[in-house]
């Protein structure tokens, strides 16, 4: 398969806690309990899983998006970009209003491209991470 149809053929689909060691090429460390406590997605392409998120209700109407990670070999293909619009389209389809999700400072790669996505600053989670938010309503 060549390097194209390897990206070009994918499905995201949910997956259930006996599957994360499947995903420690992105994930690394995957006994972190949150990932067992919340919903997890995955890309799947060429019957491998190369990257991800997680979701949960963090309060009513309020989705709160973590651990997105695409295999470093893979980005800059629009991976995460398909990750992050489906995870905006799920927490549409829940009901949420709000998405919310905290990326350190210092990560404008993620920044960058949450802000192309229609994220914007609302203050600070920790010092050195911000929280930034995207309106689901229609
Ligand atoms: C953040 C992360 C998930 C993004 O995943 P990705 O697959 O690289 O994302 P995309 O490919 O959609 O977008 C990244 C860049 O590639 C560019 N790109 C998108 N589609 C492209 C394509 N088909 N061809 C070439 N470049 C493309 C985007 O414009 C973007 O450009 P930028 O460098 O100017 O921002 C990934 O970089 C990652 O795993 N980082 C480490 C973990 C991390 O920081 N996670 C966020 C924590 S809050």
């Amino acid at each position: 398969m060549s390097a194209t149809e390897y990206i070009s053929s994918y499905e995201i689909i949910q997956i259930t806690p006996d599957e994360l060691p499947l995903c420690v090429s992105f994930w690394g460390e995957t006994s972190d309990k949150r990932l067992t406590e919340r919903k997890t997605f995955v890309y799947k392409t060429g019957g491998e899983y190369v990257g991800g998120f997680a979701i949960f209700e963090r309060y009513e109407k309020c989705g709160h998006f973590s651990h997105f990670f695409v295999r470093d070999d893979l980005r800059g293909q629009g991976i995460g970009s398909r990750l992050l619009e489906f995870a905006v389209l799920y927490l549409r389809d829940m009901g949420m209003e709000i998405m919310r999700l905290h990326v350190e400072k210092t990560n404008t790669k993620a920044i960058k491209l949450y802000e192309r996505h229609g994220f914007v600053h609302s203050g600070d989670a920790t010092p050195d991470k911000m929280i930034m938010v995207k309106e689901l309503k229609a």
